[in-house]
Formats: structure tokens, sequence, C-alpha cells
């Protein structure tokens, strides 16, 4: 299934490298060709002699071959691989890549890389749950990089919790679902929503929710690695992806977002309404603050906003595809179907805002798919960015 596939695989300094091997020797045994670049300190944890054996391929670490002088290509590299690994990544290399130090072969490869790149963390607990680490992994995260999240268990230290490294077999799994959904959406347009929208009450004030747009993010970039032409229209957000496969259209109201939805769904194959729209908004914007009266409490009317969604679903041409969200605390599937039908939609994600791990301001995701033919598709807690390839896959068979 790798067959001819150049991986290039960057081993940094922590105690999980002794993994590595076993992820070389698995690759190989898929066809894929395996380049390995160790940093300085990853030679105390593998040698580079088990590591060439396994990969039948000279390892890497100099930026430059000392004997004669001549520079290690890591230009090359970064341009020739398919896939860009690195594993462990290291707190210390996590820093390095999320803010461009670099100062050995790794990590000048990774500036120097156009191919994606997947980043699995492993470390101390400690080390890892510090907002510094954090802060780095989110960098990368944000640059649409794979993060693939340490596992919880025991550590070297003798501690227990998160930092432990994910199994090799479960790394080559992810590696062989990205070859295999990579490109799915090869020329495909594909319109994603995001975020919440904020309804002005007057110039300071306004009605929003806790959307963190996290579930649109994910979405957005692995339909751009899927191969999408992909434009994400979304709503006041902590942040926005970076990749230049993506065109993001930043709106503030929901009237706002119909209107850009509206100029856009035409030229898409595909629209993704993962927002949390507002459905009421103040009917009328006081021009100046409301300021505090004795006595008195101001009201707010209210009025409706449009159903997006439901405006798209009456436009939809036979050649598109319409996906809605629904994210419900009581009679999950019933509501689910009835918005389904009522919006036109060939499928509908379903998330139960109850159970944890799901819906809002989390990293990680539940979902069931119900299908506009009756079929229901459900799947296992994951994290956004793979869940995000689910619902795109499901949208890839759609289509
Ligand atoms: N939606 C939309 N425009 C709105 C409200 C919702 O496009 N004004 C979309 C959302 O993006 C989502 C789907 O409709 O994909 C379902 O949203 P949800 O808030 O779960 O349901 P509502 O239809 O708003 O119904 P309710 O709030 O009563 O559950």
């Amino acid at each position: 299934m790798l067959k001819g596939k150049k991986i290039l695989l960057g081993i940094s300094g922590s105690i999980a490298a002794y993994k590595m091997p076993f992820l070389v020797r698995l690759l190989k045994k898929e066809g894929a060709e395996v380049t390995v670049i160790l940093t300085p300190t990853a030679f105390d944890f593998v040698t580079p002699l088990t590591l060439s054996t396994l990969s039948e391929n000279e390892v890497l670490s100099d930026p430059y071959d000392k004997k004669s002088g001549r520079w290690t290509s890591h230009v090359n590299l970064g341009i020739t691989s398919n896939l860009y690994l690195i594993a462990p990544a290291s707190a210390a290399t996590l820093s390095k890549l999320a803010h461009g130090l670099a100062d050995n072969l790794l990590t000048t490869t990774y500036l120097a890389s156009r191919c994606p790149v997947f980043i699995a963390p492993a470390m101390d607990v400690d080390m890892f749950r510090h907002p510094a680490t954090q802060e780095n992994i989110e960098i990368l995260r944000k640059r649409g990089h794979l993060i693939i999240d340490p596992g919880e268990g025991d550590l070297a230290s003798g501690l227990k919790g998160a930092g432990r490294l994910e199994d090799p077999e479960n790394i080559l799994k992810i590696i062989k679902d990205f070859f295999l959904t990579a490109q799915r959406l090869n020329g495909k347009k594909i319109l994603i929503t995001a975020g919440p929208t904020y309804e002005p009450i007057d110039p300071v004030r306004f009605i929003g929710n806790y959307s963190s747009g996290k579930m649109g993010v994910a979405l957005a970039e692995e339909a751009a690695s899927m191969g999408a032409e992909t434009t994400l229209i979304c709503g006041p957000m902590a942040y926005y992806p970076e990749s230049k496969w993506i065109k993001v259209i930043k709106v503030q109201t929901a009237q706002q977002m119909l209107e850009a939805c509206l100029e856009h769904f035409p030229q898409n194959d595909v629209a993704i309404k993962a927002a949390a729209v507002a459905d009421f908004t103040p009917e009328t914007v006081e021009e100046e603050k409301i300021k505090k009266q004795k006595n008195t409490t101001p009201e707010i009317k209210l009025k409706s906003t449009v159903d997006i969604l439901a405006q798209l679903g009456k436009q939809k041409r036979a050649d598109q595809v319409l996906i809605g969200f629904a994210l419900e605390t009581e009679h999950v599937f019933e509501n689910a179907e009835k918005k389904l039908r009522e919006k036109n939609l060939d499928f509908i994600v379903v998330n139960d805002a109850k159970k944890s791990g799901a819906g809002f301001n989390v990293d990680t995701n539940i979902i069931t798919i119900l299908y506009s033919d009756g079929k229901k598709q459900s799947f296992e807690q994951k994290q956004k960015r793979l869940v995000a390839r689910d619902i795109l896959l499901a949208a890839a068979k759609v289509l």
C-alpha cells in the first residue's frame, strides 16, 4: 500500500525513539522508501546502525559531511519526500519547529519541506502539560500539520499520564489512511462554515455563543490536504488556518454569513455547515452604547435570523452535496433526522452535546452520520482532524 512512497522520518531525543526501528520495519514491509534523520541527542536513544540496516538507507544527521565538506541537501529531502514524520518529537524539538529555530538537520529540513508534516510528541507528563509545550503544539496544529497526540500510560520516569508516543502500529495506520485518502477530493471545491456569529446589540455588546470553530477549521485543513479547493467562511474565532490552500472569508453576523454563503455556494461541489449560527438577532442595533438607568433594565427584542442551511437546501443542485451539523441535548436522532429532511441535506453530522469529548471547545468529537436514505454510521471518539476526515470521506462517497 505504501509502495514507492518516500517517507522521511525525523527522530529527536526522547526515550520513545526506541520504538522507531519497529516503525521503520513496518513501513518497509508496506513498500515505503524510508530515510531517517537523527538529531544529535537522538543518538543517545537509538543507534544509526539499527536504523540504517532496517531502512536500507543511510541515516542522516549532519547538515554537512565533515570529511568532504559537502552540504546535505535538506532542501531536496523536504521537496522529494511524500511525507515528513517527526516522531518522537521531544519538547525541545517541538519548540524549535514552532519557532523556526533551525539548528540541526531535522529542523532545517522541516523549514524547507513542502510535503505534509506529521508530528508525534512524546515526553514526560509534566513537560507535555506545560503551557509552553501546549502552545507550541497549538502553533504547529494551526500551521496545518497533523499532530499525532500522545496517549496516556506508563512513562519512562515512572509517572503515569499523557506523553506516551503512539504505538508504531497505530502510527502506520494513520500514515496508510493518509495516503488512502490523500487527493480523494482533488479538483473538487468545498465550502465550509465555522465558528459562532456575533449579533450586535450596541457598539460594544453582542449576543454570541461558545463555538470555538475548531471542527470547521479541522474540516477546512483536512479538505485542503485531500486536494480540495477550500473556502472557509467563518465567524470570530481564536484562530484561523494559515494554509495557502484555504481561502478564509471572515464575517461577523448571521446575515453576513448568509450573504457570503449565497455568493459562494453555486461555485462549490460540497458545502459543510459547521458554524454555530445565531438563531436570533436584536431587532434593532442601538447606535450608541446603552447606558445604565436607575430602576429600569433595558429589554432587547429579538427577531429570527435566516436559516442559512435551509436556504442552501432550497438552492441545491443535483450535482451538489450539502451537509449540516446537529448539536443536540435530547431526542438526539429524532431532532437530527427532522433537520436532515427539512433542510434537504445529503447527510447530517450528529453530536450529542452531553457526551464528554464531544461538541464545543474540546479537541475531540464523537459523531454519528445520518444519511438521507436512512442509513446511519457511528464513529468512536477521535481528534477533530480525524473526525473531519471521516466526514469528508463520507462526502466524497456521496459525490
Ligand atoms: N444553521 C444555519 N443557519 C442558522 C441556524 C443553523 O445554517 N440560522 C445550520 C448550522 O450550521 C447547522 C444546522 O443548521 O449545520 C443545525 O444547527 P442547529 O443549531 O443544531 O439547529 P437549528 O436548525 O438552529 O435548530 P435548533 O436550534 O432549534 O436545534
